[in-house]
């Protein structure tokens, strides 16, 4: 990821010491950029919970690193930890896959050895998850290099839902990484952000992380989708996920499937990019079996943003005692996906073709 032209990554160990973790504080995003110093379980499992750290991918990520640091101090207390983490947000199944990860690799060693071998798994998880993204992205290319040769001279214009860009992963992202290559690659792809209320991760994140790498976009209200889509102005969609059951069925940021449903209605394509650690095989029906993050009514009822003094305040626009409601996710039927964009190649959203792809998972 590139800020100021600098290449980062959303998640590292701190270089001074050599043992604290640094994320990106997200709360602080756009306005700030916030590197914060995590220096136990606990601070982690805040930073998740709080969504200062986001994203399925790198929540999972985070939540591995969360285990090394309680390795240094309490390496009896692995399974307590992993528990406390795992609890920390529902819907994402990387979060549970890199914990089950974790306790596989430490379960069965002596305590003493258990810190340097938590931090090398963490390190692993990150490299793999980095390495995972850049493949999707090459994965992906190909499907805006096919509408590019299609309209020539023209723009190449991708939706996009929440932010699965390289502020939800450790590198790349997932949806934006072959926006990133076909930008690098010269095609004049142009995004259409939706802004993805109530945390509005698009006009906050995908925009400032688009942005920063010199990608031309444009935010848009949640509600304007399906008018960009009945004027052909939307040649794709591409979302990321929090889970993929083995039915091909997606969980992502709400409003994701209200985007499915008005790109099956005009002919757009709806493709969903993944990394292996969000399928989620034991879940055969999304819609009745993923639990959907139920989270706090002010993140509807207010918002936060910067005045024109620069200062960073929050704000009701609620009516004031109206209760709000805020699942944080929904469920897009396998049915409404043209295709998943996975690390091994691109298939179709069905129950064959995913266990067809990942013959060690089934
Ligand atoms: O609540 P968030 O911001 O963590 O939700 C994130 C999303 O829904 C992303 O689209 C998803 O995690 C895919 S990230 C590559």
């Amino acid at each position: 990821m590139r800020i100021n032209g600098v290449w980062h990554r959303s998640l590292r160990v701190d270089e001074q010491d050599g043992w604290s973790v640094r994320i990106l504080d997200q709360t602080r995003l756009p306005w700030e950029v916030v590197w914060l110093r995590l220096t136990d379980e606990n601070e982690v499992a805040h930073a998740i919970r709080t969504m200062q750290t986001r994203g399925a991918p790198l929540i999972g990520a985070t939540a591995a690193y969360g285990v090394a640091l309680a390795m240094r101090r309490e390496p009896a207390a692995l399974e307590a930890v992993c528990a406390m983490l795992a609890e920390t947000r529902p819907t994402a199944i990387n979060l549970r896959w890199a914990i089950e990860r974790m306790l596989a690799a430490l379960r069965n060693l002596p305590p003493a050895d258990r810190a340097a071998a938590a931090y090398a798994e963490a390190a692993a998880i990150a490299d793999d998850d980095a390495a995972t993204c850049e493949a999707i992205g090459r994965n992906g290319l190909p499907l805006l290099q096919e509408i590019a040769a299609r309209k020539p001279g023209e723009r190449v214009n991708v939706l996009t839902h929440c932010n699965a860009g390289w502020l939800a992963t450790v590198d790349w992202g997932t949806a934006l990484a072959p926006i990133y290559m076909a930008h690098d690659a010269g095609i004049p792809v142009h995004v259409w952000v939706d802004e993805t209320r109530p945390r509005n991760q698009g006009a906050a994140l995908t925009a400032f992380e688009l942005g920063a790498h010199g990608v031309p976009h444009t935010v848009v209200a949640d509600n304007a989708g399906g008018h960009l889509m009945q004027h052909g102005q939307v040649d794709i969609v591409i979302v990321g996920t929090d889970r993929v059951t083995r039915t091909g069925d997606v969980a992502n940021k709400i409003g994701t499937y209200l985007k499915a449903l008005a790109a099956r209605d005009n002919g757009v394509p709806f493709w969903v990019a993944l990394p292996h650690s969000t399928l989620d095989l034991r879940v055969a029906d999304g819609v009745r079996e993923i639990p959907i993050e139920e989270r706090s009514q002010a993140e509807v009822t207010d918002l936060t943003g910067r005045t024109a003094d620069g200062r960073i305040e929050t704000i009701r626009v609620a009516a004031a005692g109206s209760p709000a409601a805020n699942p944080a996710f929904d469920v897009t039927p396998a049915r409404l996906v043209t295709g998943l964009i996975t690390e091994r190649g691109r298939i179709p959203a069905t129950e064959a073709a995913i266990a067809a792809m990942y013959p060690e998972k089934a």
